[in-house]
């Protein structure tokens, strides 16, 4: 394919994945990424010496990795079952998770436990958590540069909760998660692997509120997902 094709053929994923909101490509594995870094990192590596998730939050709350940190409200380390079989994994929070310190609590959220529920979860059994731990002013997408600095936190989470199950909500999660960089149609479906756990991907509920469209799809991911779950219970 040519330079010219190739773009197009890009321009028309994000079409497809994100409607007619343009976003900036990330580029996970090969482009040289400068991690900021402010003068007051709180945060070392001394976190790794976590042994449950409260002493991880109480290590990391207060970081300021990269410049999330200086305009978030609150730390949103994530919520739910600490001994979960299954983790969700979203982009990022929002303006109310933001306010609250609490992943998925807008109306993405409130989509959220109500998909959960379509497959007999709920969001107390589950973990529910983001790649990065900072609202993105705006509600832009995070940088290559603050996943990169946010993600160990997420590594370290999964390390404790060790899930059976991790559900990838959006292609941002996906990519940072899997290290992958693939369209959201080619991670649909597909059973991967990360660590322990076995990994699904579908639609951000926030993509489903701007395309009620897509929801069928999430339906069959969701379906697709629960079977698996039902098969490794047994
Ligand atoms: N979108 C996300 O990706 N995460 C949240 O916590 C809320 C909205």
């Amino acid at each position: 394919m040519d330079l010219k094709n190739k773009i197009i053929a890009s321009l028309e994923d994000q079409k497809n994945i994100f409607g007619d909101e343009l976003f900036e490509d990330i580029k996970l594995s090969k482009r040289k990424t400068t991690v900021i870094k402010e003068k007051n990192n709180v945060v070392s590596e001394d976190f790794q010496s976590a042994n449950n998730l409260e002493e991880l939050s109480k290590l990391i709350c207060e970081c300021k990795n990269c410049i999330l940190g200086s305009s978030r409200k609150k730390f949103v380390f994530g919520e739910g079952n600490p001994n979960a079989d299954i983790v969700l994994v979203g982009e990022g929070p929002g303006a109310d998770e933001d306010e609250q310190g609490r992943p998925f609590v807008g109306r993405a959220g409130q989509l959220l436990t109500k998909i959960l529920e379509s497959i007999q979860l709920t969001r107390e059994e589950v973990y529910i958590c983001n790649i990065v731990k900072c609202r993105p002013p705006g509600n832009r997408n995070p940088l290559p540069n603050e996943m990169e600095a946010c993600i160990p936190y997420l590594h370290k989470q999964l390390e404790i909760i060790n899930p059976q199950l991790i559900l990838c909500l959006g292609l941002v999660a996906a990519q940072a998660l899997l290290q992958k960089k693939d369209s959201l149609g080619n991670f649909r479906g597909k059973i991967m692997e990360f660590n322990n756990a076995k990994v699904m991907v579908t639609y951000h509920p926030a993509a489903l509120l701007r395309n009620p469209g897509w929801k069928v799809g999430c339906w069959e991911d969701v379906q697709q997902f629960q079977k698996l779950y039902q098969s490794i219970k047994k």
